[in-house]
């Protein structure tokens, strides 16, 4: 194979050694792309070619599979990517309304990434935090019961974090 890897050595044997904890080695396909997104903070065609010669399946199952959840990013993403539930709880409680306010805070629409690169905004289904609606995760941080002023104090959280 002569085209450049972008899985590393170290996150092929990862997914060895994941393949090695199931029955059926298909079965490690998820946790697979998780470590595969791991490298470049994205799922590029590339990568998901690697993936698939792993795991000796089609390359169309595997972008597939890709596609359908959205913890996984099909395309470069910020520093921190909020996934903001606009599922029946959560806009019973108001979630499109404090979405429409983290947008103008960050000046991006859903699916868009800050020009600074730090925050990426993603609309997503159900999280399964329906208690705490309405909610968002960033990265794997959860927030819930969300305010206007809530989401201001998180993003200056990250906001700090990221000039510290
Ligand atoms: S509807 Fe938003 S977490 Fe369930």
């Amino acid at each position: 194979m002569d085209r450049e890897r972008r899985l590393s050595e170290k996150a092929r044997e990862e997914i060895r050694r994941l393949q090695g904890l199931y029955p059926q080695a298909r079965s490690a396909l998820l946790p697979a792309l998780f470590v595969a997104q791991g490298e470049e903070g994205y799922l590029s065609e590339e990568a998901l070619e690697e993936v698939a010669e792993l795991f000796d399946l089609p390359l169309s199952e595997v972008a597939s599979v890709a596609s359908f959840y959205t913890l996984f990013h099909r395309r470069p993403v910020g520093r921190h990517v909020i996934h903001f539930c606009t599922n029946l709880s959560c806009m019973l409680n108001g979630a499109e309304e404090i979405l429409a306010h983290l947008c103008r805070r960050l000046g991006i629409q859903p699916g868009e990434t800050t020009r600074d690169g730090l925050f990426t905004v993603k609309k997503a289904e159900c999280l399964a935090a329906c208690d705490i609606a309405p909610m968002m995760l960033v990265d794997e941080e959860v927030y819930g019961n969300l305010t206007p002023q809530k989401v201001d104090e998180i993003l200056g959280k990250y906001r700090e974090e990221g000039s510290g």
